[in-house]
């Protein structure tokens, strides 16, 4: 925690409580000292980019971009500095838990409605920073904090490529976290856009309606899954038929068969929740209003633990590998290709575009 401990001033605030470690830094419970407000300070860890005269200026622009968000279904960044060399980050404090947290622990799948309400909420906030230009590149569970009073935040909007900052000094550097990764975004030559973030979201959505990720174990095979997009739609769901299909087409490997932008992909979930197929699905919240509440107050009495988290880069050597075994796989299939590195999974590279497009099973159209 660089030595951070509670008490420690950074920038305008008090540190109060530790929160939560991602991969490029800590979260801390603060106090705002001239508008005594709690707010949540991310004191970005200490590192070699640190130095970096390139990254500061990044740093500077992104979170510039990123505080003209203002939306309340982000969580809006207040301020960003420099505190003894530690680039740290003012935020709104979400007084809650993120939706990983609630994942890991739970046991069945959400019904239809809480899966529709989640996404529709992320798809409008996600619209909002679209339309500003804004992409998240990761976005994730842990990544979506919800409130005591049920309202869902969108949390690190715009921050990835600050976070990710090895794309400063490397070329072909992913940023993101695999599991929830747009197959593209493997690829050279392409970055994550609007669309990639959708894909993402309907990671998110195959989640909550299956209760497992689409595609886990290794590195290697959550990329293949990822690019030859073979989730598995068939699991037991509580979820009707059209929102699965939805969550099928969010997650198209096509990235022209996904919706094209998130206030299509919200129209649609709109639909299917005003639609009626919501109301025969699932027991106790279906056609509730007050799920998001229900389910922020389940958080709220579980124990905190930190979320997982994974920003991920590549050494040369790792992408040398990574070309050699895509010779090789692209002999063979198109949808072969992946690289696994050291023992510890953390890294990826991406990869060259392939020279035909993958199989596009999850393109089937929402209704
Ligand atoms: N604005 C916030 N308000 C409250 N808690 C937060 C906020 N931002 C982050 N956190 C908590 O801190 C944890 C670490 O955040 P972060 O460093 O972004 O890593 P990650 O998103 O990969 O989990 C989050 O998972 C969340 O529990
Ligand atoms: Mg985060």
């Amino acid at each position: 925690m660089s030595g951070l401990a509670s008490g420690r001033v950074i920038g305008p605030a008090v540190l109060e409580r530790f929160l939560g470690e991602g991969m490029v830094g800590t979260v801390w419970l603060a106090r705002h000292r001239s508008l005594d407000i709690p707010v949540a300070v991310k004191v970005l860890r200490e590192d070699k980019l640190r130095h970096d005269g390139r990254y500061r200026e990044r740093f500077k622009r992104e979170a510039r971009l990123a505080a003209t968000l203002d939306h309340p279904g982000i969580v809006r960044v207040l301020d960003f500095g420099d505190e003894e060399g530690m680039p740290y980050m003012v935020m709104e404090y979400v007084d809650g838990s993120s939706l990983d947290r609630h994942l890991r622990k739970r046991k069945e799948p959400f019904t239809d409605h809480t899966v529709l309400r989640i996404l529709l909420s992320v798809a409008q906030a996600l619209a909002s920073a679209h339309a500003q230009g804004i992409i998240h590149r990761d976005l994730k569970p842990a990544n979506l904090l919800l409130s005591a009073k049920g309202i869902l935040k969108i949390a690190d909007l715009g921050l990835a490529r600050i976070e990710g900052g090895v794309s400063l000094t490397q070329e072909r550097v992913a940023v993101g976290s695999p599991a929830y990764m747009a197959p593209e975004c493997f690829q050279e030559g392409h970055t994550a856009d609007a669309v990639s973030d959708l894909y993402s979201l309907g990671v998110i959505g195959y989640y909550l309606a299956f209760g497992r990720l689409p595609y886990d174990g290794s590195l290697q095979d959550v990329m293949r899954g990822h690019l030859s997009g073979s989730a598995d739609f068939t699991l037991p769901t509580r979820c009707a038929p059209r929102t699965v299909s939805l969550i099928r087409r969010l997650m198209a490997v096509d990235r022209h068969a996904r919706h094209q932008s998130a206030g299509e992909a919200a129209g649609d979930m709109r639909t299917l929740l005003q639609g009626g197929d919501t109301t025969r699905i699932g027991k106790s919240t279906a056609g509730s209003s007050s799920d998001l509440a229900n389910l922020a107050k389940f958080l709220a009495s579980s124990s905190s633990e930190v979320d997982g988290r994974t920003i991920v880069h590549t050494t040369k050597t790792e992408r040398r590998l990574v070309w050699l075994i895509l010779l090789g796989l692209v002999a063979v299939a198109v949808a072969g290709l992946i690289y696994y590195g050291a023992s510890a999974p953390t890294a990826v590279s991406r990869m060259p575009t392939p020279p035909t497009p993958a199989p596009t099973q999850g393109a089937a159209p929402a209704q």
